[in-house]
């Protein structure tokens, strides 16, 4: 184990979560997984991010994979590095706002397979929207992180920041995270920041970016400087571009100093020999796109986070609109503005950039607006910093704005579990079964059957082999 200075900065590796999230389509799989678990459990990380996320979706959806397997598994590997997860408030991990039965017992199984430390957000920054997760966690005996999204505009003072991290702390959570999802944070303005939430709450500090702006380790240099307690990093195969920056990188910057994390750079070699040949292999079959490896001004100009580039390119491709590219990327600021300017985060971030490109499309503004917008405006997200553009609700919202809400929404809906236990039964093998299908009904549905299909395929094998078919 790595010795561990008062002042070292602690790292959290993203490789297992984020760097392949942001880089190959979420598509590492358990198997690839493993094999350097052993490994990477003698680094001495804070915490290993490997779980959460897109991890949940894509799995079932594209891995044909258990997700809570997955878990389980890694857990049984790390002996020593606690486990982390990313969790989005009330949406879970999925993209509509749940009850909080489904909340607290997603959060009480993910505890119980194995997750130390739940990293909770809003896309809007809405409190209201983590409490029930952040409780949750507590009474499971979990760490509570609470990651403020960042953005920037007119409303993201330090005065804003410093008073949410205020409010965190009252709220019972362990620590706090500057959740950078765009890489807009620079160096100086992160010592900054750094030093007024150090100064409001005495709750540890994590900084969490992305290398998409080339700002990242710089960042992260000034943030840990001013005092940031956690930063997280990616080993080199899956660091930069629209990743972290990376861990050896990030170690070596520190080392002699007060704030060496005190890591093995040969062991680190070895964990990163294990994942090249993977970031050579996504090279190679296009999973990963060259593009976002590199730097992107774009994202400092606009405030747009890398990822919400990639998606809107590919929406207009579908629709022959290339050429509109320079047209919508200057929409999405006004579109942000329209609806009360939040981070753009997931699902915000999806909601403004395809409200975007229909405004653009379509020739008129909110011609169209998708039911996403509509539900937005009417309040069902939660409370954005700024109001709303009055014009806009008219709109797009016409008679149904009497409709809108200014309670939690979560508050309005059912307890929702015994019902959602009656319509999958049938496939239900562990009561993890209920919350996969609770988050994505469909993509679950189709996972239950190909896993009974798999298993009756294993049972005829033994069958045969019982009946003498095979040779022994
Ligand atoms: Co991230």
């Amino acid at each position: 184990m790595a010795k561990k200075n008062k002042k070292a900065v602690a790292i959290t590796e993203t490789v297992l979560r984020d760097a392949h999230q942001s880089l190959i389509a979420t598509r590492m799989t358990t198997e690839q997984m493993l094999p350097i678990i052993d490994k990477m459990d003698k680094v001495g990380y804070h915490a290993v991010e490997c779980w959460g996320g897109a991890t949940f979706d894509a799995s079932l959806r594209f891995l044909k994979e258990d997700p809570w397997e997955r878990l389980r598994k890694l857990k049984a590997g790390f002996k020593n590095t606690k486990l982390q997860m990313l969790f989005r408030g009330q949406n879970i991990l999925g993209y509509r706002p749940y009850a909080d039965d489904v909340v607290e017992y997603f959060v009480q199984k993910s505890i119980a397979n194995g997750i130390d430390i739940i990293r909770i957000f809003d896309c809007l920054n809405d409190l209201r929207n983590l409490q029930t997760a952040v409780t949750a966690t507590n009474k499971e005996k979990g760490h509570a992180q609470v990651a403020l999204s960042y953005t920037l505009g007119d409303a993201y003072t330090l005065k804003y920041w410093t008073d949410m991290a205020k409010r965190i702390e009252e709220m019972g959570a362990n620590s706090i995270c500057i959740k950078d999802m765009a890489g807009l944070l620079t160096p100086y303005k992160a010592e900054e920041l750094v030093k007024s939430l150090k100064a409001a709450t005495k709750l540890p500090i994590e900084l969490h970016t992305h290398y998409t702006s080339g700002v990242a380790s710089m960042t992260y240099l000034k943030a840990v400087e001013a005092g940031c307690d956690i930063i997280d990093t990616a080993m080199s195969p899956f660091a930069l571009g629209t990743s972290q920056p990376a861990t050896e990188v990030m170690a070596e910057a520190f080392r002699g100093t007060e704030m060496d994390p005190g890591f093995d750079q040969m062991l680190l070699k070895e964990i990163a020999d294990y994942f090249r040949p993977m970031r050579e292999e996504a090279l190679k079959s296009g999973l990963m796109n060259p593009k976002v490896l590199g730097v992107d001004i774009q994202t400092l100009l606009y405030q747009v986070p890398g990822g919400m580039l990639s998606n809107m390119v590919s929406q207009l491709k579908e629709q022959h609109a290339e050429d509109k590219y320079m047209e919508v990327l200057e929409e999405i600021p006004r579109v942000r503005k329209d609806l009360g300017e939040p981070p753009l985060v997931t699902p915000s971030s999806q909601i403004v950039g395809t409200q975007a490109v229909f405004n653009v499309l379509m020739g008129e503004r909110y011609k169209v607006a998708t039911k996403e917008t509509k539900d937005v405006l009417l309040g069902k997200y939660g409370q954005t910093v700024k109001p709303f553009n009055p014009e806009v609700i008219d709109k797009v919202l016409g008679e149904e704005k009497k409709n809108a809400i200014t309670c939690r929404y979560a508050d309005l809906l059912e307890p929702e579990l015994d019902k959602i236990e009656a319509e999958m039964k049938q496939w239900k093998q562990q009561d993890e079964d209920i919350l996969s299908y609770a988050l994505f009904p469909q993509v679950a549905t189709e996972f239950f059957k190909y896993r009974e299909a798999q298993q009756t395929k294993v049972d005829s094998t033994i069958a045969d082999t019982k009946n003498g078919a095979y040779p022994v």
